[in-house]
């Protein structure tokens, strides 16, 4: 191949923890209930890891059923680029963890933290090197055991998160026209809001102690209303502009796959867009919000069930904690 220019998704995998937790399971935890977090989340269940399921092994489950949908081997992935904020530990990378793990000798590997965001990311990293025609194959994955993370004993939070694992292939092309096809992406970050969505404990700031640790430090801390406004604001916009870029408008639009945080953000975020509803992809009643994951992990159940056609546009939105926001334009 002399010019490779495009990044085309040839497989997506996913993989979710058996472990299901309800929320009649949780009103057993904290003091909620399973009526205030279907109307205030639209979540039902979430699944949670086993205690010796890390995120690797999440992401490794997905990254398998990713190249066998693609029918690539493990030999053939050059690239390994993992978006996760609950990394198995500080260093190694993730992502050098799965390549042990499914044999992937050949990748170069690292990981991306940007949260929610984190799947958009590591796709528009993992493009770039394809596209410059420095490697070929990539396994781009979304992976997070959030159940490490969450506070237990803080209903404002432990509602909203699950665990699981979304991967896809990319394969560098001179085909134009190739399906599966990134056609733009745009993103952006405001640090000036680091402190509304966080993990402030744990880290070089703040690091592991028993009296950091005693005032769960270590947990998300989140702002949820201010979160809430910046999501539905920052995500819209990201969906518009990303069209923009790839020559389209909405009406051109076959799903939207948006980060699965809060239904009521993906039903805000479609009526600015003017979408209806069966335009707009939603899994996050089975299983809440799973960070980096939530995006290949929708993309790859909307491709199982036969909502992706040939030809078929689909735009990926994401939010996280940063702030980062994110959105790809695909052509199916
Ligand atoms: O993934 C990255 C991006 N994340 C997001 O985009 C999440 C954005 N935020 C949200 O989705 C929503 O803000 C939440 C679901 C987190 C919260 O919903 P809300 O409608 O904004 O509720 P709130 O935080 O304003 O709380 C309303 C009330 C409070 O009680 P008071 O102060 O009004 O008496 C809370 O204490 O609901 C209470 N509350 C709960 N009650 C029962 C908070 N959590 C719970 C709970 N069960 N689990």
């Amino acid at each position: 191949m002399s010019q490779p220019c495009v990044s085309s998704i040839i497989g997506t995998g996913s993989y979710m923890p058996e472990k299901v937790l309800t929320n009649d399971d949780l009103s057993k935890i904290v003091d909620t209930s399973d009526e205030w977090i279907t109307t205030r989340t639209g979540i039902k269940e979430r699944r949670i890891a086993a205690d010796d399921q890390a995120t690797s092994d999440l992401a490794s489950e997905a990254a398998r059923r990713a190249m066998a949908n693609a029918g690539v081997t493990a030999e053939e992935i050059d690239l390994i680029v993992c978006a996760t904020v609950t990394p198995d530990m500080f260093f190694p990378s993730t992502a050098c963890i799965v390549q042990r793990k499914i044999g992937a000798g050949r990748a170069v590997c690292f990981d991306i933290s940007a949260a929610c965001s984190g799947f958009v990311y590591a796709l528009q990293v993992a493009r770039h090197f394809l596209n410059a025609g420095t490697r070929q194959t990539a396994l781009v994955i979304g992976a997070e055991k959030l159940s490490s993370l969450v506070n237990w004993q803080d209903r404002n939070t432990c509602v909203l998160f699950g665990d699981g694992a979304g991967a896809v292939v990319i394969r560098a092309t001179d085909a134009a026209d190739a399906p599966g096809r990134v056609l733009s992406t745009v993103m952006g970050s405001d640090g000036n809001l680091v402190d509304l969505l966080k993990v402030p404990g744990g880290g070089s700031a703040c690091p592991v102690t028993p009296q950091n640790i005693d005032q769960r430090l270590n947990t998300v801390h989140m702002e949820g209303r201010e979160t809430f406004k910046h999501a539905v604001t920052r995500m819209s916009a990201a969906a518009e502009e990303a069209l923009k870029l790839a020559g389209l408008t909405k009406d051109d639009i076959s799903l939207v796959i948006p980060h699965q945080a809060n239904a009521r953000i993906i039903t805000a975020i479609a009526d600015r867009l003017g979408l209806p509803e069966e335009k707009t992809f939603m899994n996050l009643h089975k299983y809440g919000n799973t960070s980096a994951a939530t995006i290949p992990v929708a993309l790859d159940e909307a491709h199982h069930e036969g909502r992706l056609k040939p030809g078929d546009v689909v735009l990926l939105v994401a939010f996280g904690g940063g702030f980062t926001w994110a959105a790809s334009v695909l052509r199916w």
